[in-house]
C-alpha cells in the first residue's frame, strides 16, 4: 500500500515536471495571420527570394544569412520566405516542427487588397501538388531554404519566370 501511494506520487512528480518543461522547451513562437503578408515586392531581395521580418535587426540577420549562404545557419524566429506570391515558409518557433527546422509551409491566395491562407503546416502541397516538406527536407544543411543547388528536387519555373510572377503579385498594384 505504502509502495502504491508512491508509485502514485512518482507519477504525478513526472507528469507535473513534464508539463512545467513542455512550453519552455517549444520556445517563442511566430504565428503569422494573414495580414503578415504583403506585397512580395516590398519586401527584401536576396537572389530570387523575397524576405521579411517585422523587426528589422533581425530581418538584417535574415538576409545576412542568406546572402552568405553558408550551411550550418539558421533563419530567427519569425523569417517569412517567398519565392511566388502563393507560396510562403514562415520560421515558426523551436519544437513546432523539428524535422523540417520549425518552419511552416503556407499556400496563399493574394487579393488586391489582402492575403487568403488557403492552407498551412507540415501537410500543405505546392502548385503541383507534391508536398513542401518533402522536398525542402532535403536542404537541411541550409536551414530547409531550397535555392538553386541545396539539393531539392527542382521546380519547373526559371529565374524569369519568378520574377514576372512577384512583379504581378495583385497586392503591389494598390
Ligand atoms: C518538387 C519539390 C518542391 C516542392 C514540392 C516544394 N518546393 Fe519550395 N522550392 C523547391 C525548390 C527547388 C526551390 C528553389 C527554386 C529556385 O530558387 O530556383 C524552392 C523554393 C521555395 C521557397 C523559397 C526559399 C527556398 O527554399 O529556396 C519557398 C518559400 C518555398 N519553396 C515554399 C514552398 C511551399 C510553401 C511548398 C508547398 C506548398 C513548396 N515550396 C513545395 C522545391 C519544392
Amino acid at each position: 500500500m505504502v509502495m502504491r501511494r508512491a508509485c502514485v506520487l512518482a507519477v504525478v512528480l513526472v507528469m507535473g515536471g513534464s508539463a512545467l518543461v513542455g512550453p519552455a522547451h517549444a520556445g517563442r513562437q511566430f504565428v503569422a495571420t494573414e495580414s503578415d503578408f504583403e506585397c512580395v515586392t516590398n519586401w527584401a531581395q536576396v537572389g530570387n527570394l523575397r524576405v521579411h521580418h517585422a523587426k528589422r535587426k533581425k530581418l538584417k540577420k535574415a538576409v545576412r544569412i542568406l546572402t552568405k549562404d553558408k550551411p550550418g545557419r539558421k533563419l530567427p524566429v519569425g523569417t517569412i520566405i517567398q519565392l511566388v506570391p502563393f507560396e510562403a515558409m514562415v520560421k515558426r518557433g523551436k519544437g513546432f516542427n523539428p524535422e523540417v527546422g520549425d518552419w511552416e509551409f503556407f499556400t496563399l491566395r493574394p487579393r488586391r487588397d489582402g492575403t487568403d491562407i488557403l492552407s498551412r503546416g507540415q501537410d500543405a502541397v505546392n502548385f503541383l501538388g507534391g508536398g513542401c516538406v518533402v522536398c525542402h527536407q532535403a536542404a537541411a544543411d541550409f536551414d530547409f531554404v531550397c535555392r538553386d543547388g541545396h539539393g531539392c528536387v527542382d521546380i519547373p519555373l526559371d529565374d524569369e519566370l519568378i520574377r514576372t510572377l512577384q512583379e504581378g503579385d495583385a497586392r503591389c498594384a494598390s
